[in-house]
């Protein structure tokens, strides 16, 4: 099994087009909210890159399986941003969801965010675990939690992280486009 996660690129429009589109319905109502058509997916991905927004994808063989998004709020990146997280079904549970927390946190680090917000549905178990696991302190409101982890700083050891990731995020993309 050929396993990488980096950051996604316009080049990889199709695939996170096609890695959410596999999603089922109940992963798309905890992920998105509500009912969640090909149609809405596929305006969403249109603008996915437009939005001030950093997204992390893990290919698997080739494919992306899972996928975590980083977004500024109230009008820019710091000091506030928003995590969402998509794992397939027969990629959960496999620590996917909790590889991407890491390098969303260490990106939000890089970038000043002091608060970072996920929203999940209470009965989201998995997310509410996950979070919990990186110290995220969790608000519940009508139905919906919102957890909110504060990064610390940007240090050179988390931007040299982020750095030596990305480097090798490169060499694979160009590696996998070529093939
Ligand atoms: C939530 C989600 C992102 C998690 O990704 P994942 O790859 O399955 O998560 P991981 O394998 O890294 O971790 C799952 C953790 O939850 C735990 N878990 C699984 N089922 C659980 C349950 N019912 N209750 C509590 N914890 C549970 C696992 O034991 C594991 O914990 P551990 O790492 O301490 O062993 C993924 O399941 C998903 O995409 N779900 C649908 C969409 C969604 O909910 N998105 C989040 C909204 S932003």
């Amino acid at each position: 099994m050929n396993k990488t996660l980096r950051k996604l690129w316009l080049g990889d429009l199709g695939a996170l087009r096609a890695h959410l589109k596999r999603l089922d319905p109940e992963a798309r109502r905890l992920r998105f909210g509500g009912v969640t058509t090909d149609d809405f997916i596929d305006a969403y991905v249109d603008t996915a890159f437009r939005l001030d927004a950093t997204i992390f994808g893990v290919f698997i063989d080739g494919e992306i399986r899972a996928s975590a998004e980083l977004r500024g709020i109230f009008g820019g990146m710091a000091p506030d941003a928003e995590a969402a997280f998509a794992v397939e079904g027969d990629w959960q549970d496999q620590g996917l969801g909790s590889e991407l927390m890491d390098r969303i946190l260490t990106t939000a680090q890089n970038r000043g965010v002091t608060r970072l917000h996920m929203i999940c549905l209470t009965e989201n178990a998995r997310m509410r675990h996950i979070a919990g696991k990186f110290g995220a302190r969790l608000s519940f409101a009508q139905g919906e939690v919102a957890g909110e982890v504060t990064p610390a700083g940007p240090t050179p050891m988390s931007l040299l992280d982020e750095f030596v990731h990305d480097a090798q995020g490169f060499v694979t993309a160009v590696f996998d486009w070529r093939r």
